[in-house]
């Protein structure tokens, strides 16, 4: 998993997609900041591959103006920018068109050095429908070869894979029809985010932890990834998706995996995705009527958010006037494996919430109250651990202590690490790091196609409780707020509250 020290050899990053979204905001500042970090390998080349017509100078004037708004890092340094765009080259061509890939094929082939001609990154910025498209035409113009030949060849594929089981089941097969398994490459960009990464290293390097984190100690988790934003101008696509497909599915399912998983035999990307898979697979399965009781979806209607007005979802463009496509998920579900048994571990998610935040908090289980009660009321709060994935990056403890000046009054206080402070400012954008592991081969922070597969089986068992069920009122919350009253019942049925993401002082 050390990026630093990972070997990486010369190779061609070819972009499907190359005039979408992700390339400018996404893809193109990581591979500069890789370039100007002198991460990316000694010789290297990005091309675009695209329908628009252009030329490789204005490919790269249009990057350009990409990269000052979106680079993390301001302003783009020049020399860094000339230099790395010398490497950028712009392929007119529709994906379906098997003379594009023969263009394509004879660009690479202009590349002298063999390792830009055969160490192939094919990155599927497209449409997923197109995925199997794509890698049937780049098998058969023999860039991508199933069985060995010459270099290596990787598909990276963007999320979202497939929208149920049968549907990733099937996307599965296309892609492994034309590539060997270890070369698909599935990306859940949270994987790539350092306080993501740091879950792992964090579990098993902590005795003071690690001996807590079963069933005996814990006594609930819940993982909060809250959104302040809505859906903007992607109304179409979340119409299709919904925040169960959008991130449930994805990005909190693998949180989840992350959390509760079993130690790895090895830090080896088969070891750790084969816990992962197990993990998922020991999460209890929800039957329709299981459904009612343990999730909870809800829609924004318009409100107010950091100060400024939001239109409700139902008023979004490219959305449906009587839409009941869901805007928030809170989930309680139960491990049923050794460590977690009875463990209710809560999720939430959800678009116009208060706070863009995503966080881990550990609720562990109240010492017995008896010498402490007369001074809180019996509700001495317990011990709480939150690792905080963004913002503010870092990892919080509260604990109870005595306040000065009274016999027996006790109150929570809290300890905070964070990041910036311990190792400044640095945080590298989660493509950086996974377009890195790419090149480099490691699957560790990618999508195994079993994992795939569980966890649609796990977003597919929920989507079914919901079918053919309308919107009721309980499950409508104003943008602006934390999300439908039916979210606080779910915890307090368990005599549990959320804890809302706070921001550090
Ligand atoms: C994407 C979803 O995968 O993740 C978006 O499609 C969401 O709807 C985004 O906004 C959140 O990512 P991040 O990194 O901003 O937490």
């Amino acid at each position: 998993m050390d990026a630093e020290r990972k070997a990486v050899e010369p190779c061609s990053i070819v972009i499907f997609g190359a005039s979408g979204d992700l390339t400018a905001r996404k893809l193109i500042p990581a591979l500069y900041h890789l370039f100007k970090e002198k991460q990316l390998p000694a010789a290297f080349r990005v091309i675009g591959f695209a329908r628009r017509e252009k030329t490789d100078d204005s490919w790269r004037a249009e990057l350009r103006v990409a990269l000052d708004e979106f680079s993390r890092t301001k302003p783009v340094d020049d020399v860094a920018w000339a230099a790395f765009a010398q490497n950028v080259v712009y392929c007119m061509g529709d994906l379906t068109d098997p003379a594009a890939y023969a263009k394509l094929e004879q660009l690479l082939n202009s590349f002298g050095d063999a390792r830009l001609r055969n160490n192939l990154l094919f990155y599927l910025a497209t449409s997923p429908s197109q995925f199997g498209d794509v890698a049937e035409q780049l098998h058969n113009a023999k860039l991508l070869h199933r069985h060995g030949g010459e270099g290596w060849q990787r598909l990276v594929v963007e999320k979202p894979f497939g929208h149920d089981l049968a549907s990733a089941h099937a996307l599965n097969n296309e892609l492994t029809r034309f590539a060997h398994e270890r070369q698909v490459f599935r990306i859940d960009h949270y994987l790539g985010k350092e306080t993501v990464q740091n879950i792992l290293m964090f579990r098993f390097s902590n005795s003071i932890f690690e001996r807590l984190w079963n069933r005996e100690s814990v006594d609930h988790v819940q993982i909060t990834v809250s959104e302040k934003m809505g859906v903007g101008g992607r109304g179409g696509y979340y119409e299709e998706a919904g925040a169960l497909r959008d991130m449930l599915q994805n990005h909190i399912l693998q949180v989840l995996s992350l959390v509760a998983m079993e130690p790895p035999v090895s830090l080896e990307a088969e070891s750790i995705r084969d816990e992962k898979v197990k993990l998922l697979k020991s999460i209890r399965a929800l039957k329709p009527e299981d459904v009612a009781k343990q999730v909870v979806r809800g829609q924004y209607f318009a409100g107010v958010v950091g100060g400024q007005p939001q239109t409700g979802y139902r008023q979004e463009t490219k959305v449906k006037p009587d839409s009941n496509v869901e805007t928030y998920v809170a989930a309680k579900l139960y491990i049923d494996n050794w460590r977690w048994s009875g463990v209710p571990f809560y999720l939430r998610t959800g678009k116009c919430l208060p706070l863009g935040a995503s966080e881990v908090r550990i609720q562990f289980r109240p010492t017995p109250q008896v010498l402490f009660s007369a001074a809180t009321g019996g509700k001495l709060d317990p011990n709480a651990l939150t690792l905080r994935l963004q913002p503010n990056e870092g990892i919080s403890i509260r604990f109870n202590g005595k306040v000065p000046g009274t016999s027996i009054g006790v109150r929570p206080v809290r300890m905070h690490f964070s990041y910036d402070t311990e190792f400044g400012a640095y945080t590298p954008e989660a493509y950086e790091r996974l377009l890195l592991e790419a090149i480099a081969g490691d699957a560790t922070l990618f999508i195994r196609r079993d994992e795939v597969e569980t966890a649609w089986h796990i977003a597919d068992a929920i989507r079914q409780g919901w079918e053919g069920r309308s919107l009721t009122n309980r499950e409508f919350y104003a943008a602006g707020t934390w999300g439908p009253i039916a979210a606080e019942e779910l915890l307090s049925q368990n005599g549990h509250v959320w804890r809302d993401p706070q921001p550090i002082k």
